[in-house]
């Protein structure tokens, strides 16, 4: 059975390229990896909507918190058995956002904290009604979000199919998500986390979360 390793973090980030970089670290080592990232973009008919109502399309349906945190909760529902099978083929299953995302984003426009009323009801349906694996470490991918905005905001000028969505051209709402995803981190929601910063050594952070005994207790909430 792999491990399941989640990166989180703000829109603009820089989760695809640690993404990419501790990939290609565990595969010098000779590790068999997956990657999948959620939303699941072309292969989700959830993802597609929710992507879709954050570029204005729907109607109402972004203007609901509730609704949007479903179909990206739906998304992940329908990827559970996906999960598990790349779990008994692999050694390591790379989620770039998973369960986290949809605590943070959800609690931050609501204004709620992470002991809030959403964060609480995003775990019951995603891990408790839905089943979705719980990973074994989730990684914090923390960075200032002025710095994540610029990055954001750098995307959209340089490829015109990659215009901003309401989230991303939310600053207060990415500023508000930060926070939710740090106190998540601090209380090792649902399970291990582990927080880095934009200077993290990509060789360094593969072997130690790949060293990490994957028994060990969980921290729940
Ligand atoms: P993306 O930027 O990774 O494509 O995701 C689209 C937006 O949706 C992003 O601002 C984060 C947010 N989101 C949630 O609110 N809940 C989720 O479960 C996921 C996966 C993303
Ligand atoms: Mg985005």
């Amino acid at each position: 059975m792999g491990l399941l390793f989640v990166i989180e973090g703000v829109d603009g980030a820089g989760k695809n390229t640690l993404a990419r970089r501790l990939v290609s670290a565990w595969e010098c080592d000779g590790l068999h990896i997956a990657r999948i990232g959620f939303p699941r973009y072309d292969r989700s008919v959830h993802a597609d909507l929710a992507a879709e109502a954050l570029h204005g399309e729907h109607g109402d349906t972004a203007g609901s918190v509730h609704a949007m945190a479903l179909l990206f909760a739906l998304d992940r529902r329908d990827a559970v058995d996906e999960i598990r099978k790349l779990l008994s083929h692999n050694d390591v299953v790379l989620l770039d956002r998973y369960v986290a995302s949809n605590a943070a984003y959800t609690a931050a426009r609501l204004e709620q904290t992470a002991d809030g009323g959403a964060v609480e009801w995003i775990r019951a349906l995603e891990f408790d009604r839905f089943g979705v694996p719980i990973p074994d470490i989730q990684i914090l991918l923390d960075v200032p979000v002025a710095l994540a905005a610029e990055r954001a905001a750098a995307r959209e000028s340089a490829d015109a199919a990659r215009t901003r969505d309401a989230y991303e051209r939310d600053g207060s709402l990415q500023s508000r998500t930060s926070a939710v995803y740090g106190a998540l981190a601090a209380a090792n929601w649902v399970s291990p986390w582990h927080v880095v910063t934009a200077d993290v050594d990509p060789d360094r952070l593969a072997a130690e979360l790949t060293n990490q005994p994957s028994g060990e207790p969980r921290v729940t909430p």
